[in-house]
């Protein structure tokens, strides 16, 4: 089969497509025809050697954790999959996905069945951010009905589905990107934006009962000042959170992981089915342009998702 395979830690121009043997399945697992396979921040910060998931992997190696596909064999105590199933995933994380080949092992429990309605480019964009996004805002935010969450980047590939995931749950929805992304976030279900580039975040809102960061370490502070007492902070991005909390004792802040979880992706499912949720894929690229969608995606300004296909 075909894979991406990494030759060495460091740029993207260290990727190509080569010939690899097809993984064998264990009696957990199923082994995906992969349709399309999806890209994360994760993904380059582990391909420069020094995120902490690098360890994980010697070279060649084979990134990736998002994936969608059809099962093509399942393993002999797997019962929920059969062959021809359409499913999608986040497979292993953080442990190797490998999931930028044709065919990946994944186990069961990492697997759902792909909503109808979405194409397996869709499918492939979305598992890693849209986990994130409800376990963040679920799970850990506890985000209600009638409550303001402020969502940092919420143009971004976790964001974008925060927005729409906190409209479900009610909250007023405050995003923030730039001035470029104003229609896209608002279209999202964002009840206000702020242009980040052109407003200080702190100046314009205030009091709000959780803030989901999904922006980076620079604005872990910002998110923190924002937040009325006892308000919570969620982020995603490595920060400072001891300092942060010693500038706000009197809030909740957390730094969280992502957990693979099909359960979850069940739950999510029945948001798609019912078109509360859509999955934005900004672009879709030719399997041996993976060292082009790295570089954009180490812009930090892409919109929405991108995935790659064989
Ligand atoms: N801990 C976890 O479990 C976990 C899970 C998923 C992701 N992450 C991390 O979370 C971060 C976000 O992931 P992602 O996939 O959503 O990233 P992404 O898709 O690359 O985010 C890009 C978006 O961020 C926006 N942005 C950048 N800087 C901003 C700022 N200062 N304020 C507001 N918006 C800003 C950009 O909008 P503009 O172009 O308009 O600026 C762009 O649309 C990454 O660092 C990723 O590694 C962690």
């Amino acid at each position: 089969m075909k894979a991406v395979v990494l030759s060495d830690w460091g740029g993207p121009e260290n990727f190509a497509v080569q010939d690899v043997p097809k993984p064998a399945i264990k009696a957990d697992e199923v082994l995906v025809k992969v349709k399309a396979f999806g890209v994360n921040p994760a993904d380059f910060k582990t391909r420069t050697g020094n995120a902490p998931y690098s360890q994980k992997y010697t070279h060649p190696i084979i990134l990736g954790w998002d994936m969608a596909g059809e099962v093509d064999e399942v393993g002999s105590n797997v019962t929920d999959f059969k062959p021809g199933d359409a499913v999608y995933g986040m497979v292993n994380f953080p442990e190797p996905g490998q999931a930028y080949a044709e065919y990946v092992a994944a186990p069961a429990a990492h697997l759902a069945l792909k909503p109808d309605t979405l194409s397996f480019e869709e499918a492939a964009a979305a598992p890693l951010a849209v986990l994130t996004a409800w376990q963040a805002l679920t799970q850990h935010g506890q985000l209600k009905a009638g409550e303001t969450v402020l969502i940092q980047a919420a143009s971004g590939g976790v964001g974008h589905l925060g927005v729409q995931i906190a409209k479900t749950l009610g909250a007023h929805v405050i995003g923030t990107a730039s001035g470029k992304n104003e229609a896209f976030v608002r279209s999202l279900g964002a009840d206000e934006f702020i242009d980040y580039t052109q407003n200080k975040v702190e100046d314009a809102v205030h009091d709000i009962d959780l803030v989901f960061d999904t922006a980076g370490a620079d604005t872990i502070f910002t998110s923190a000042k924002v937040l009325k007492p006892k308000g919570r902070l969620i982020s995603i991005a490595y920060g400072a959170m001891d300092k942060v909390l010693a500038e706000r004792p009197d809030i909740h802040a957390e730094r969280i992981l992502v957990h693979t979880s099909g359960d979850d992706l069940r739950t999510i499912n029945q948001l798609i089915d019912e078109g509360k949720l859509k999955i934005s894929v900004s672009q879709v690229l030719p399997a041996d342009q993976m060292a082009e969608a790295h570089r954009q995606l180490e812009s930090r300004r892409t919109t929405g998702k991108i995935v790659l296909t064989f």
